[in-house]
Parts: C-alpha cells; structure tokens; sequence
C-alpha cells in the first residue's frame, strides 16, 4: 500500500462512534466533586487528565493524590496525559491512582518501547503523544503496540489556545500508517476543539476528542458535551 496517498477525509461518511473526553484542567478546582459528578452524568465517556511537571511543559498541575481522589467519585475510565519528563519514574504510581489510560509523550521517552511496555504489564492502556511539531513517522514503530495515540493541536501546557490547523494534515498521515501497519489504536486530539471544528476532526479519523475550555466555559457542560458527541 502506497503511504501517505491523498484520501479524501472531508468528504468521508461520517460511519464512526467517536469518544467525548472532558479535560478536567479547565474545570473549578475549587468545585472538583461537583464537575466530577457533571461528567459523570453526561454523555462523556472519559475523564481527561492532564499531569504537567513545569519542565516537560511551562505549567505545573497535579499529581498521583488528587488522581486518586478523585477517582473516589469518578465512574467513567481515566486518561491520565503525562506531559512530564521520565515518565517512566510514575507509572506504578498512576495506576495505582487509577489510571486506565496513561499516555506519555514520544519526545519525554529515550526508550519509549520499553515504557509502553511497562504501563501494559501493569494492566492498563498504553498511550503515546506527539507535540505539534514531531512528525507521526517518529512512532511508526510503535503504532502495532500502543493503544491509543494522542495528537497534540496545541503546544502542551495550557487550556483555551487555538487549534492548530496543520494538525489536519498529521491525522491524514495518521489513519494512513494505522491501515498500513492494520493498527487498532484509538486516535485522540488534544488542544483547541470546539463545536466547529468537531465535525471536521471525526472525518479525519479522531476516535476521541478532548475538549478543556469548550466544555467547561459553556453556559451548559452538560448540553456542550452532547452537542460534541453528535457532531
Ligand atoms: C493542554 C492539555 C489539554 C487542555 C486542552 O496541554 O493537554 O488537555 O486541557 O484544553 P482546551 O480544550 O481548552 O484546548
Ligand atoms: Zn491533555
């Protein structure tokens, strides 16, 4: 099969059964079980976790207690986002907390086979992120092993940025090298998804969405996130 060929991705029958997933980083801290419960409650069907360690990325969030705690109220799965270096150090830790997604980045993991395999012998799923500007062939050879791939369209660290249009372009890429490789990982996207740029997302191959701001600004979470899902 030729790579990277041009499919026509807009005009793809929208056949899919894709995934809401609420990142929590945008939501009232100060009303954690309360948002817990919204997003428990809704048409989600993840909690999107966001573990930032103020040297992978610009911005420090939380670690392991609080993953734990809240999942004390949770009772949808968990996708834990490391944007941390060595990541590798944590991960008995965050399935310990609870994680049933952990997804570490390509460019935090010197030996990001291994990792992957350390996060599935523990139990859980196996994620890998890219930034925006890492091209999707640095994992080509771990697209049979990893159970979901997290696209960043934003530079990690902060909620509210713009979506990054190029990142259309990483998720044709993308679906290209999961049929080539007959892959079966989910494809997430991460950074800057609103309701209109939901539609377009899914016919690109995006099986999960993370929406932060989107969600959490809207005068209804609950409605925003249904809206999402019927996209
Ligand atoms: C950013 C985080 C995102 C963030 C997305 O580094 O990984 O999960 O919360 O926020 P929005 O949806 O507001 O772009
Ligand atoms: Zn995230």
């Amino acid at each position: 099969m030729k790579r990277f060929a041009n499919l026509d991705f807009e005009n793809k029958k929208n056949m899919s059964k894709h995934l809401i997933a609420p990142s929590m980083l945008s939501a009232d801290f100060t009303n954690l079980q309360k948002e817990i419960e919204m997003v428990n409650c809704s048409e989600a069907d993840w909690f999107h976790l966001d573990i930032m360690d103020g040297h992978f990325v610009p911005n420090i969030t939380f670690g392991m207690p609080i993953v734990k705690q809240m999942k004390r109220h949770a009772t949808k799965p968990f996708d834990v986002h490391l944007m941390i270096e060595r990541p590798e150090q944590y991960i008995r830790e965050f399935v310990g907390a609870g994680a049933d997604y952990l997804t570490v980045h390509a460019e935090a993991c010197t030996h990001l086979h291994r990792t992957i395999q350390q996060i599935k012998e523990l139990g859980i799923k196996a994620g890998v992120s890219l930034n925006p500007h890492t091209p999707v062939t640095l994992i080509e050879n771990v697209l049979s092993d990893v159970d979901l791939v997290l696209i960043m369209s934003v530079n990690p660290g902060f909620g509210g940025q713009h979506f990054i249009p190029q990142t259309l372009h990483k998720l044709n890429q993308l679906s290209e090298l999961k049929q080539f490789y007959n892959a079966s990982f989910l494809t997430e996207i991460d950074g800057g998804v609103t309701l209109d740029n939901a539609k377009t997302l899914v016919n690109h191959g995006v099986d999960v969405l993370v929406a932060g701001s989107t969600v959490f600004n809207s005068k209804s979470p609950t409605e925003t996130i249904s809206q999402l899902k019927r996209v």
